[in-house]
């Protein structure tokens, strides 16, 4: 078989180590690899570079994607979807491996209703994606963002100030609750449960009145303020930006200043807000999303090989199995209801 391989979406610590596993495992499986260029964009291009024991060598350890990657949506290209089925045939292309998040994984999905011979492979930093426990990336964020907290931690603490931690995550909680757990917050805020800045701002005054001099809250970029006229409402977005990428996704963040300037300004705590952006994105990945990573490429390359169209790898405890891409996409996970209470227990 020709295997064509992509990653899609937003790049994440791991994909070079998946790559590097469909390759190895398929090469074992004696099929051909093709590495297909920025996504469902290379597929649309036909741009493609041919994958080879030699040409992955080294990656393991690497951030970002030797591929590259575009938010491409195959669906919102006018022939899209024929396009892709006449460039596979054309240069014999039989399969599809797809390494991405909801959006990516939504096109393989459809794809693969379409006809298409195609398996997918969960990724993301956000671990957002349903069907499976985790995500490859998510680790890798996670302890960016709990180094860094534990780094403001302790200028928070020489200058008694409050510091706001702006996460990424887009409409999930899952960097923000794990990190802000991990990194001791104390008061972590998620898209998944709207809230009042006076009661954030009541909790800080109350901490502060028992002694502590300084604070850290961790915010969701994604999380919502409820206002007095809409507190049984759903709450509002801070956006970076209105305009929507191929998938509607606005742009979000700012949050993290919007919350720091109110704090200040409510309760007279001096407060700073930090946003880590892309840098949770970027760099090497930790050793668990290296293993998590290569063991989802190999399932992945055995998939293929053993003809098991339209399901992605996941992870279920400690096995990897295989679900149906269907399932794992079109609604998102949201946060473990029973970390959050954990995270509770701390707040304050
Ligand atoms: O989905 C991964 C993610 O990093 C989100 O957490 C974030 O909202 C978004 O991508 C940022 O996208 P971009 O890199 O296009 O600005």
């Amino acid at each position: 078989m020709k295997i064509g391989v992509l990653t899609g979406g937003g790049d994440c610590p791991g994909l070079n180590a998946v790559i590097r596993a469909v390759v190895r495992k398929s090469l074992q499986n004696n099929h051909e690899i093709l590495g297909i260029k920025e996504g469902w964009k290379g597929l649309l291009e036909n741009n493609y570079v041919n994958l080879t024991r030699e040409s992955i060598s080294g990656i393991l350890h690497r951030g970002g994607t030797i591929l590259g990657t575009s938010r491409t949506n195959v669906y919102k290209i006018p022939n899209g979807e024929e396009t892709v089925k006449k460039n596979m045939a054309d240069n014999g292309i039989d399969a599809l491996v797809a390494i991405g998040g909801e959006d990516t994984l939504g096109v393989a999905g459809k794809l693969f209703m379409a006809g298409v011979n195609v398996v997918g492979v969960p990724k993301t930093i956000d671990n957002d994606l349903n069907s499976t426990d985790y995500t490859f990336g998510f680790d890798t964020a996670v302890n960016v963002a709990t180094e860094a907290i534990d780094r403001l931690h302790t200028t928070a603490e020489s200058h008694n100030r409050v510091i706001v931690v702006e996460v990424m995550g887009r409409h999930a909680g899952w960097i923000a609750l794990h990190a802000g757990i991990a990194g001791g917050a104390d008061m972590i805020l998620v898209p998944e449960k709207p809230f009042n800045i006076d009661e954030v701002c009541s909790v800080l005054t109350k901490r502060h009145a028992r002694g502590k001099s300084f604070s850290i809250v961790v915010v969701s970029e994604g999380a919502k303020i409820q206002t007095e006229e809409q507190s049984d409402k759903d709450g509002s977005f801070i956006l970076s930006s209105l305009k929507k990428d191929e998938f509607g996704h606005v742009r979000l963040g700012g949050i993290g200043n919007v919350l720091a300037d109110e704090i200040e300004k409510r309760t007279g705590f001096e407060t700073r807000a930090t946003t880590l952006g892309h840098i949770q994105r970027g760099g090497s990945p930790t050793a668990y999303d290296r293993v998590l990573a290569t063991r989802y490429g190999v399932f992945a390359a055995d998939l293929v090989n053993n003809g098991y169209w339209g399901k992605m790898a996941a992870l279920k405890g400690k096995d990897i199995v295989a679900v149906e891409l269907a399932d794992a996409t079109g609604t998102l996970k949201t946060i473990d209801e029973e970390l959050m209470h954990v995270a509770e227990t701390f707040f304050g």
